[in-house]
């Protein structure tokens, strides 16, 4: 597919806005037809179910912290690494995929932001569960990017995420959050509703890839490659090479453009936004008890579903 990558003109007025998020407050959780949300992402609710998709954009979507900036640059990389130098070097991986439903005070919504790219295709990025994605999506049969994690490393980076980011509601001790997340009582939760949502869409829906963060760690050459499939693209084997050397955990979190340093409602004290990038970190924050309750919930909620994770690879 051809790449148009003209830059995007609205980006300077986007950074003026940043400064509102440095006053930014941490928001209430409330419950949004079954799901768990914050107003930054129901604010612009109705402009967002009208939001008119076009047949080549491509969705990623994924529960929070389940590998979304990781997807969303290799996206960018395979599309525009090579066409657009500026692109990478000074436009935020946050601004070249919008958050679809962002609505943050003093910042373009994510719609806007969405309907300014100048790209083609469009990368969109959403945390909303499959029954909530604007109709039009499904209308013009776009590519949806699905990635999953295995649900006791999502939580864990889920913890640290909202330890850290003032957008977030307080997570409270690990403890407590724990059960939240069981509750699914975290922002776009419940998680179990979310990746079995998505997983159940893709036997009727065919443009889904559905991606598992476990099979990006173990190889994420395999995993560009599926990708490249799926989208219908054929890079060549030395450029696909290259995204896979970019992406890499260490680049990406020594890259201003990928780790979310410039995003001042993050408190990289406390957390840095590229933390681990690990497949069973989750060992060293349940404990024994923790880990057979959850065993033992999690059965009951992921019952009904052939969805299948790996806690350790
Ligand atoms: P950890 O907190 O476990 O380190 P999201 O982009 O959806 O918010 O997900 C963030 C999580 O993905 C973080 O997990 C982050 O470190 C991890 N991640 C991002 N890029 C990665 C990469 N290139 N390799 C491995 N993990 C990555």
């Amino acid at each position: 597919m051809e790449a148009d990558h003209r830059k995007g003109k609205c980006v300077p007025d986007i950074m003026e806005g940043m400064d509102f998020l440095q006053k930014i407050s941490r928001p209430e959780l409330f419950d949004f037809e079954g799901i768990s949300m914050v107003h930054y992402f129901t604010d612009n609710w109705v402009d967002l179910q009208n939001f008119q998709a076009r047949p080549d954009d491509i969705v990623v979507s994924t529960f929070p912290k389940a590998g979304t900036t990781w997807v969303s640059y290799i996206l960018d990389l395979l599309y525009f690494g090579n066409t657009a130098p500026e692109r990478q070097t000074s436009l935020p991986i946050y601004f070249r995929v919008p958050f679809l439903e962002s609505a943050f005070p003093g910042l373009p919504s994510g719609v806007e932001q969405v309907n300014k790219l100048p790209t083609t295709p469009r990368l969109i990025k959403t945390h909303l569960p499959v029954q909530l994605l604007p109709e039009s999506f499904w209308e013009q049969n776009c590519r949806v990017v699905y990635v999953a994690r295995n649900a006791k490393d999502n939580a864990v980076s889920y913890f640290h995420f909202d330890r850290m980011n003032k957008a977030q509601p307080e997570p409270g001790d690990w403890n407590t959050f724990l059960q939240t997340f069981m509750d699914g009582k975290n922002v776009f939760g419940p998680w179990y509703d979310h990746v079995s949502g998505y997983w159940e869409k893709k036997q009727t829906y065919s443009n889904i890839h559905y991606m598992f963060f476990e099979d990006m760690v173990e190889d994420i050459g395999r995993e560009v490659d599926r990708l490249c499939s799926f989208l219908g693209l054929s890079t060549p084997i030395e450029e696909k090479e290259r995204v896979t050397k970019y992406v890499h955990f260490d680049a990406m979190k020594q890259n201003n453009m990928t780790n979310y340093s410039s995003l001042p409602v993050m408190d990289f004290k406390i957390s840095p936004f590229m933390r681990k990038g690990k497949v069973g970190d989750w060992k060293n924050h349940f404990t024994v008890a923790q880990n057979e309750q959850f065993d033992e919930h999690y059965k009951q909620k992921m019952k009904n579903t052939t969805l299948q994770f790996r806690t350790e690879i």
